[in-house]
């Protein structure tokens, strides 16, 4: 396994690679979510490049990106054991040099849910994705539906500009009460901790009034509202939302020919949680 710190290396190396090749983006802190990825990196490829950059661009000013969990030697040693080849962890200087002042936008898309709540998030998102596949040229991507709006943010961007990347979506991996994993769930008290099982609840109330033939969102929307107003510690409900799952676009009505997403966001003492789930 190499590690490589500049852009220019990375693209050399990766243009030696073995092909085919598979990309997982990451911010480190790794958990069984990530290595869900790359394990399925590992066994669609001939050759498996994983970054770990905690990209500053995407975090808000008032947002965790200097206390962001950091813990690099153990990240490289997991990657080693699940048979990476090229690791990529750039300083911040190298993906953003003096001066760097171009940006991936991303539209309608980016405009609800965590594109609402995090002004800026996803054209941070978007950027470093772009360099990644650029510096990168990887023939997959890997990417968690735990993030689902980030995952839609990133097909429609690999559409629009024509990046050529075929990005492959992996499920949620959550521990055994259904919180998913999440490298922030390490700031939850132990109270916290157990209050936070209730969104995967919430989704799953929802799910189920819809399997039971519901299909009026609001309706939906408040089975999963139900479920999170009886937990105290809860701080707010950011967001309970019916969306399309490719678009992103809130539906009134779940249609019987489109993926829907049901996504939700609460403030859990010093973590936002975000989880859903998609109708099928
Ligand atoms: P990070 O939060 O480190 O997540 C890296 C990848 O792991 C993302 O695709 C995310 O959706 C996936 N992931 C996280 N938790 C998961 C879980 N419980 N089950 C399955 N997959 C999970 O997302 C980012 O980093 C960044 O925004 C990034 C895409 C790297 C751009 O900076």
């Amino acid at each position: 396994m190499q590690v490589i710190t500049t852009c220019a290396e990375m693209s050399r190396l990766s243009w030696a690679a073995e092909r085919p090749l598979g990309l997982v983006p990451t911010m480190g802190a790794l958990h069984e979510g990530h290595l869900s990825l790359v394990r399925q990196a590992r066994t669609d490829s001939a050759a498996m490049a994983a970054s770990i950059f905690v990209n500053p661009t995407q975090f808000g000013p008032n947002e965790d990106f200097a206390t962001y969990p950091r813990s690099l030697e153990r990240d490289l040693e997991l990657l080693q054991a699940e048979g990476a080849d090229l690791v990529f962890v750039p300083p911040p200087h190298e993906v953003y040099p003096d001066g760097f002042d171009t940006w991936v936008e991303p539209g309608s898309i980016a405009e609800g849910m965590e594109g609402a709540a995090r002004p800026g998030h996803f054209r941070g998102v978007a950027t470093v994705v772009a360099k990644l596949f650029t510096i990168i040229r990887p023939d997959r991507a890997y990417f968690g539906q735990k993030d689902g709006q980030q995952v839609a943010v990133i097909r429609k961007m690999n559409a629009d500009l024509n990046l050529g990347v075929d990005v492959v979506t992996m499920p949620t991996i959550r521990e055994p009460d259904g919180l998913a994993l999440s490298s922030r769930n390490a700031y939850l008290s132990a109270e916290e901790r157990e209050t936070a099982p209730a969104v995967y609840r919430a989704l799953c109330a929802a799910e189920d009034i819809w399997r039971r033939g519901e299909r009026d969102a609001g309706r939906i929307q408040r089975a999963a509202h139900n479920i999170l107003s009886r937990e105290p510690l809860i701080d707010a409900v950011d967001y309970v939302s019916t969306v399309d799952a490719e678009t992103m676009q809130p539906l009134e009505t779940v249609p019987d020919h489109r993926p829907v997403m049901i996504a939700i966001a609460v403030r859990l003492g010093p973590v936002r949680l975000i989880d859903n789930v998609v109708l099928g």
